[in-house]
């Protein structure tokens, strides 16, 4: 398989709100959406859509009906599904979305089967073969670190964007990640301090490949742009691409599996940082997480233009 994602499936509800519900508040939204969502399936989507290779989702839902919905939806989109484990203990995950009127989010996410893994269900799952490996943080994390040791085992090239990142310290999963994908929050958490400017986001790049040892280390800054340093040696900034944003849910997502599929299409690593933030640029232009994904076609024609 090309590139393998192991991560979170859920359904998800979204509602559009003119602003987020404060605490006690009822706010009238608009009809709710229901959509493919969770990081790792919306990942294995968009690696999926851009690429021209096969995508193996690995992932675990229930045994309910929201299941079978996505394991067939995700099927349709043409990722390969033979990974997905059918929990009968665990409701499938579910995602309660709102957005805003400036296209922002707030989510409450019902983890079900995607919590429900144990190294016992992967003692048998062998990844040879596969190119690039990519993993988030919304399963139990000594299964991710164990996926992620055995991808690496077997010559993958390693990402892992840490979100949502835990309040633990995770610097144990480091040795197994050859690019980390953290956004702006996720970098200050893992740093410690704040990180507001283009300077300060291609310091904590380079800080954050020393510290962990990683190939790279990229950090998304949503509408600012994105902060990388290859080997921890250099930093580079590259400014958003300027889009009118409607939805940013899975804008991160879009930008991790577009950069798996970049890579997997033997594209080279700056370039393939310009194909994600093409690609995640796109998404918040579109509702939904998966649904915003755009075709290889869209990106290409973006990059031709911008
Ligand atoms: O990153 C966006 C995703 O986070 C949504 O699809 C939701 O399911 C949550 O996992």
């Amino acid at each position: 398989m090309a590139v393998v994602v192991f991560g979170s499936a859920n359904v998800d509800i979204s509602i559009d709100v003119r602003s987020l519900p404060k605490l006690g508040e009822t706010k009238q939204g608009s009809d709710y959406r229901i959509g493919l969502g969770g990081k790792g399936l919306n990942q294995a989507v968009a690696a999926s859509r851009l690429s021209h290779s096969l995508v193996q989702f690995i992932g675990a839902v229930g045994t309910d009906h929201f299941g079978s919905f996505l394991e067939s939806e995700l099927a349709a989109l043409g990722v390969a599904t033979s990974g997905i484990r059918r929990d009968p203990t665990r409701p499938t995950g579910m995602a309660l979305i709102h957005v805003d009127r400036d296209g922002h989010n707030s989510i409450t996410v019902s983890g079900g089967a995607n919590l429900s893994w144990t190294t016992s269900h992967i003692s048998d799952l062998a990844f040879d073969g596969t190119t690039v490996g990519l993993c988030q943080l919304e399963t139990p994390f000594d299964v991710t670190v164990e996926i992620l040791k055995r991808l690496s085992n077997a010559d993958a090239l390693t990402i892992l964007d840490p979100a949502p990142i835990p309040e633990e310290a995770i610097d144990e999963i480091f040795p197994v990640v050859d690019i980390l994908t953290p956004n702006q929050h996720e970098a200050e958490r893992l740093l410690n301090r704040r990180i507001l400017n283009s300077k300060e986001a291609v310091q904590g790049a380079i800080a954050l490949v020393k510290r962990g040892g990683f190939k790279a280390v990229i950090i998304t800054m949503g509408e600012q742009g994105v902060a990388y340093s290859e080997n921890g040696t250099d930093g580079n900034w590259l400014p958003a691409f300027q889009v009118d944003t409607i939805d940013t849910v899975a804008a991160g997502d879009c930008f991790n599996g577009a950069l798996a599929a970049s890579i997997v299409n033997g594209v080279s690593f700056r370039e393939s940082v310009v194909f994600a933030m093409a690609a995640a640029a796109l998404s918040v232009t579109k509702e939904g997480a998966s649904s915003s994904v755009p075709s290889l076609v869209e990106v290409q024609e973006f990059l031709a233009n911008h």
